[in-house]
């Protein structure tokens, strides 16, 4: 049996083979059969005695189910050590009882995966009143990784005005936004975000902050509606940016919203592949391998 193999699903192929690549493991397929009663199994191919499973977690009702399932199947097969490397992982924004009668989905889900995996490797994982993984479920182990020097080796490649701001819709983007901007030296600056529905949100900017005539990156770990990024923009817009430009780190917005973001002044809409989207530009796969590397050598 082999030492380490990356296992992978349909439809996050790419992603899936450039950490293969990155970290020098075969890649395999995991096929899932469907009844037709909708229920379904997955099939693996074999185990290693450590498996690293590729899988997102964007659109999560369906796959979470066949994530836990082909688990059951490596153990079978063998595997001493899973690891799970979900770029994005979802639930992570319900993360207190909001209203009467909610859950708290964000530790439902870590506990969920907790009781499969024996790591979790994620990136950017959405936590605001949680401040490390390790609460949620401290019997798993953690990595929460930053898209940060990917997303700054990205924008490095490109043309940057020395003028560029790079600005956060909200005051919980202030850490990844500094950091963004710390690594490729240029301003930062964040929002004050009211949300008042799904859709919709106000902001408010500090008025120290020059926006007339001035290049903007708007930068977010997340873009779900877009509410939060069409209306950074139409203020910017408003404000006389020259070019408003989007980095995001997890692109789960649909076709309308892309276009809706462009209507209101966004120029270019650049993602990391955590979640396979058509504004994909980012790979994180040598993120992700660097914090992988042990997984080969132990
Ligand atoms: C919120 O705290 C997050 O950082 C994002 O700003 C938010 O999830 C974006 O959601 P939407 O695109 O629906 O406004």
């Amino acid at each position: 049996m082999d030492r380490v193999a990356l296992h992978g699903f349909p439809g996050e192929e790419q992603p899936a083979q450039l950490l293969a690549q990155a970290l020098g493991v075969t890649a395999n397929l995991v096929r899932t059969h469907r009844f037709p009663d909708g229920e379904i199994v997955p099939r693996v191919a074999g185990a290693a005695r450590t498996v690293l499973v590729y899988r997102s977690l964007a659109d999560p009702n369906e796959k979470l189910v066949e994530l836990l399932l082909a688990c059951d199947a490596w153990r079978r097969a063998g595997a001493e050590r899973l690891v799970l490397v979900a770029p994005y992982l979802c639930y992570m924004r319900q993360d207190a009882v909001f209203a009467p009668g909610e859950p708290v989905s964000q530790k439902v889900v870590a506990e969920l995966l907790g009781r499969s995996f024996d790591r979790i490797v994620t990136v950017d994982a959405h936590l605001h009143r949680t401040r490390r993984l390790d609460d949620l479920a401290p019997d798993t182990q953690w990595t929460n990784l930053a898209a940060a020097p990917a997303i700054a080796a990205h924008l490095s490649r490109m043309d940057m005005p020395d003028d560029l701001l790079i600005l956060g819709p909200d005051c919980e983007s202030a850490p990844w936004v500094q950091a963004l901007a710390g690594a490729v030296h240029r301003e930062a600056a964040t929002f004050a975000k009211t949300r008042l529905s799904d859709r919709h949100v106000t902001l408010a900017l500090a008025e120290t902050t020059a926006i007339k005539g001035r290049p903007v990156l708007l930068v977010d770990d997340i873009c779900s509606s877009g509410g939060t990024l069409a209306a950074a923009a139409a203020w910017l817009a408003e404000g006389g940016a020259s070019h408003i430009d989007v980095v995001v780190t997890h692109a789960l917005f649909s076709h309308e919203t892309q276009s809706q973001l462009v209507k209101v002044g966004v120029r270019h809409i650049h993602s990391c592949d955590s979640c396979i989207h058509p504004t994909n530009r980012i790979s994180l796969a040598p993120v992700l391998a660097q914090a992988l590397s042990q997984e080969i050598t132990r």
